[in-house]
């Protein structure tokens, strides 16, 4: 057996959460690889919606193991708010979920550092979602992170001080406006929480799953364009998003990886700061962001929107080695008269169709336009039930990327979804 990937291919948000969960059934286990409580993996079935920052996107489904992967870093006390609202009771998520010994700690230091560093940056601010990812894996890389597994030495609260003196240190007389007495009395409470659940050498059990014949699928969080190599760097996360990402968080060998399902939006967003080609600050930007609901999940700040960015979404593919698509969101694109489409850049004045080292020297986007079709498909059910116009948006876009694309959600609902 080999693990599938599920990821992003454009700057987060494309619905992996979703996906993710309709796709659960199939999987035995579902195991996030990266990222943190910045991600907002959004899930709706019943009418009840959910927001998951940590916990994988397969929890809702009776009998299947969800693994917070090594390559993840976790904040306990958002942890143990999302267990609580969940809405499925601890004994449940206890049962379903496993965390590995060494995904690496969030501190409430780490917020700090976060505030610290943004307001540094003064007018080029990453636009970061202040949860403390950056500098819990700057930790991680310089060799002074706190994991996981820490939390059972008997020195545990010694380790912690030893790291958070180090922390203020940096901080000095920064004003970060959080309180952290406070933080840090909540912070230990959630650790105690966090004790109560199963704890593993994870890149074991995906081993034994996998030679078990389980199925497994790895979610990313984040999306390529906010990969820490490949993305718009500075303006990206602080980890690897790329389906490479999912060896090295979870602990895969590159030979025992399956498919990789790229997600995308008909369209494109992005929140926070940081270069985006085909931004519309018109009103078909705006009509995306109101048919689409585009505020982000974690912070609730607009996201900003604009047509697909094919160079991009071919970049992510290369990258990925993506070997489906899935089309997310197709019905917030209905009404509109016609779709643009993205197909090249002019750089210094010529046609230019890679991604340029500084997205900022593109000079003119050029688009092709397609017709649009006029008329609500959250309804349908079946592929050849798809109107014409959108038919034909994917034939164009499998035939640009040469990647089929098997699903298309019409609808933020679980069963919005049309598969191939
Ligand atoms: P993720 O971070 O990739 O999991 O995506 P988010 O959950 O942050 O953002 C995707 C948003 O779009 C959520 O509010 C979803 O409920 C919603 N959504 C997902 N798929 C669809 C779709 O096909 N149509 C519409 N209208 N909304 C969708
Ligand atoms: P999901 O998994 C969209 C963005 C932030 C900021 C940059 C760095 O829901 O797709 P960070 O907090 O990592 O320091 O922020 O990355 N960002 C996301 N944008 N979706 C996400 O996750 C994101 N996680 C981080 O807005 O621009
Ligand atoms: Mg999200």
């Amino acid at each position: 057996m080999k693990i599938d990937i599920l990821l992003g291919l454009q700057w987060g948000d494309e619905g992996k959460g979703k996906i993710v969960d309709a796709l659960s059934h199939e999987y035995e286990v579902v195991a996030r690889f990266q990222g943190g409580p910045n991600a907002g993996h959004t899930i709706e079935f019943n009418n009840q919606k959910h927001v998951l920052h940590l916990i994988p996107s397969g929890i809702f489904h009776e009998g299947k193991i969800n693994v917070i992967g090594n390559g993840v870093v976790l904040d306990p006390v958002v942890f143990r708010k999302e267990v609580d609202d969940l809405g499925i009771g601890v004994e449940k998520v206890r049962e379903r979920l496993v965390i590995s010994f060494k995904a690496h700690l969030i501190l409430p230091t780490h917020k700090m550092l976060d505030a610290a560093s943004e307001s540094s940056l003064g007018t080029s601010k990453i636009g970061s979602t202040l949860r403390g990812i950056g500098p819990a894996y700057t930790d991680k890389a310089s060799r002074s992170g706190l994991r996981v597994g820490d939390i059972l030495k008997k020195d545990f609260r010694e380790i912690y001080e030893v790291h958070t003196t180090e922390h203020k240190k940096r901080l000095g007389d920064f004003d970060s406006g959080l309180n952290l007495a406070e933080l840090e009395a909540e912070w230990f409470d959630a650790i105690e929480f966090l004790r109560q659940f199963t704890m593993v050498n994870s890149e074991y059990l995906i081993d034994r799953s996998l030679s078990e014949g389980k199925r497994v699928l790895a979610e990313g969080a984040q999306g390529t364009m906010l990969d820490i190599d490949f993305g718009t760097y500075p303006f990206v996360t602080s980890s690897n998003t790329v389906a490479a990402g999912a060896c090295t968080g979870l602990g895969i060998a590159p030979g025992r990886t399956g498919e990789v399902f790229g997600i995308f939006k008909a369209y494109c967003t992005r929140v926070g700061s940081g270069p985006f080609p085909t931004e519309l600050n018109d009103e078909d930007g705006q009509k995306m962001r109101d048919r689409g609901n585009e505020y982000g999940s974690t912070t609730g700040r607009p996201r900003r929107c604009g047509w697909l960015d094919l160079p991009a979404l071919k970049y992510s593919i290369m990258v990925n080695g993506v070997t489906q698509l899935f089309m997310m969101k197709a019905d917030v694109l209905s009404g509109f008269d016609e779709i643009k489409v993205c197909t090249a850049y002019s750089v210094a004045g010529k046609e230019v169709t890679e991604l340029p080292y500084c997205l900022s020297e593109i000079d003119k986007i050029i688009y092709k336009s397609l017709p649009g079709w006029n008329c609500e498909i959250t309804g349908c059910k079946k592929w050849d039930e798809l109107p014409s116009g959108l038919s034909s948006y994917i034939e164009f876009i499998e035939h640009e990327t040469g990647v089929p694309v098997t699903i298309v959600s019409v609808g933020p609902d679980r069963s919005a979804t049309v598969y191939r």
